[in-house]
């Protein structure tokens, strides 16, 4: 049951988006007011039109889940990539500046340069290395700028959930038809549950949580262990072998070590977000069985 006096949440890309679709239903379940907007109900580049529909609809917080998100493909593409990353979220904060909404927006592990042996904490220092982790971080920094009061910048990492193909449904895909896959091992980071990220949002928000924060499931896995949990969650009989970067070549240059520590949302939450290998088997035995 929706409370008329509920806070009313815009989310974009909640339509089709990997996070979008699942902090929708987050939002929905905490009993807000949610306005789910795709790519056909607005034109997020066409500035007059966001501003009426924004004073259409009067929001209290703007969740921006939208971002050019094909890591490798804006090595290709830095305009593009710069438009959705860098362009639009400066573009969103003018807007919920003049109008007082809180803006909620998410950022990548991929601004640091992996070069770390603990957990990245909120403060650490940013040196992106590829065209997505430079555009993203140059959103970040443009809000940042607008001074506005209430912005919350959600740092996340490898996320799987449903609602859109992700790594781990692409393994179980090609583990369901091959006896073996090769998968990299030495590139380290934090696993993440799109619905977890969606409730620890949520309750980010209910806490008035400003600045930036680190949200992912707890604890931390090469690709090769989240693929080998996962085939071993689904009962595939498919080996994973681990293998270098160098023999799975990408264009854009990923972190060797992006673990995120979200200490700062458990200090202002008491939330401390659950295991990944938890989550994953929720989401294997829920979404994919
Ligand atoms: N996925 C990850 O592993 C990961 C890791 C770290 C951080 N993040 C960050 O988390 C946030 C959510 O990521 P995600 O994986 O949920 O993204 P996603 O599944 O790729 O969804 C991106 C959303 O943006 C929309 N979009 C893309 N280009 C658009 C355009 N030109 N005009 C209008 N809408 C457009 C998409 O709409 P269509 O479906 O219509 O294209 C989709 O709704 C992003 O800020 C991302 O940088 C993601």
């Amino acid at each position: 049951m929706i409370s008329p006096t509920a806070p009313k949440v815009l989310v974009l890309g909640g339509k089709t988006g990997l996070l979008g679709q699942s902090l929708c239903a987050s939002l929905t379940k905490a009993g807000w007011q949610t306005v789910s907007v795709g790519r056909d109900d607005l034109d997020l580049f066409d500035q007059d039109r966001v501003a009426a529909f924004l004073d259409d609809h009067e929001p209290d917080i703007i969740c921006n889940t939208v971002a050019y998100t094909q890591v490798d493909q804006a090595e290709d593409e830095p305009e593009e990539a710069a438009r959705l990353n860098h362009r639009l979220p400066a573009a969103l904060g003018r807007l919920a500046k003049q109008r007082n909404i809180r803006l909620v927006h998410y950022s990548t592990d991929f601004v640091f340069d992996g070069k770390a042996a603990t957990p990245y904490c909120s403060e650490s220092p940013t040196s992106p290395q590829s065209v997505y982790g430079k555009t993203k971080l140059a959103g970040e920094k443009a809000l940042q700028d607008l001074g506005l009061d209430r912005l919350t910048i959600i740092r996340t990492a490898w996320l799987f959930g449903p609602g859109r193909t992700n790594f781990v449904a692409k393994i179980l895909a090609l583990a369901a038809q091959r006896a073996s896959l090769n998968v990299v091992h030495d590139q380290t980071g934090s696993p993440t549950y799109t619905p977890d990220l969606a409730d620890y949002s949520v309750e980010l928000l209910k806490a008035e949580g400003t600045g930036i924060f680190h949200l992912v499931n707890c604890g931390c896995a090469t690709w090769c262990e989240l693929a080998g949990a996962a085939v071993q969650a689904k009962g595939l009989q498919c080996d994973v072998f681990p293998i270098p970067s160098d023999q799975y070549p990408q264009k854009a240059k990923r972190p060797a070590y992006s673990v995120l520590d979200t200490c700062a949302f458990t200090t202002l939450t008491g939330i401390k977000p659950r295991p990944w290998l938890q989550a994953l088997r929720e989401y294997v035995f829920q979404h994919l069985t």
